[in-house]
């Protein structure tokens, strides 16, 4: 059957603003283990893109908006986002919470309120995130966490796997082979 044949979408948002740092390698992890799925993978370096904030002037609102009135870096984004079947966001707690870089990219969802956030209805999600301290309480990681739980509960898109876990210099996270496994893994799983 045609529908049988047809490749999954993973498009896999890289947050942290170091090419080679921690919450990037394991998010190089995902995208091989979704390729290896038989996935046709996308990345995208947020930290890269210009990506101006929400400015709540609520155009996306109007009738003749085609997604965010405010063109930019986030423009492209929106239809890479309808036209994946799986999304996952890497990246670093920044101060307790989700970085600024993958906050400005997320406060963008709100355009697709227009439709009430049908777009991104039944998305498979997938969330790695890096952090200094040693666990997710005392890194903040569980606030970054919860924002995320409530963010795509609140548009019907399903966490399917959270890998999280404790890295500071770049590139360091390597030596977590428990770590870099289970990025693999939850990579398939989205690709599957
Ligand atoms: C601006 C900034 C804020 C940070 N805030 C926290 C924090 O609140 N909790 C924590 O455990 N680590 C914090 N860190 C450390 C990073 O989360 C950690 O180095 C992580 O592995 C970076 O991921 P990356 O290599 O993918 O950029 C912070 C780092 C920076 C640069």
């Amino acid at each position: 059957m045609e529908g049988d044949l047809k490749l999954k979408k993973v498009l896999v948002l890289m947050g942290s603003p170091r090419a080679r740092g921690n919450s990037t390698i394991l998010a190089t992890e995902a995208a091989k283990g979704a390729k290896s799925a038989g996935a046709e993978v996308e990345t995208i370096r947020l930290a890269k893109l210009k990506i101006s904030p929400c400015a709540a002037c609520d155009g996306c609102r109007k009738p003749d908006a085609n997604d965010c009135v405010r063109k930019d870096d986030m423009t492209p984004l929106y239809d890479k986002l309808r036209a994946a079947d799986a999304i996952l966001i890497a990246g670093p707690v920044y101060w307790f919470s989700i970085s600024a870089q993958v906050k400005l990219f997320m406060d963008r969802f709100y355009a697709f309120g227009a439709e009430s956030y049908k777009p991104l209805k039944g998305k498979r999600v997938g969330l790695i995130l890096t952090y200094a301290d040693a666990d997710k309480v005392v890194s903040g990681a569980v606030n970054a966490i919860a924002s995320f739980k409530d963010a795509f509960a609140y548009v019907k898109a399903p966490i399917i796997g959270i890998v999280h876990g404790s890295a500071d210099k770049a590139g360091e996270v390597r030596a977590n082979k428990a770590l870099m496994v289970k990025a693999y893994a939850l990579g398939r799983k989205l690709g599957a």
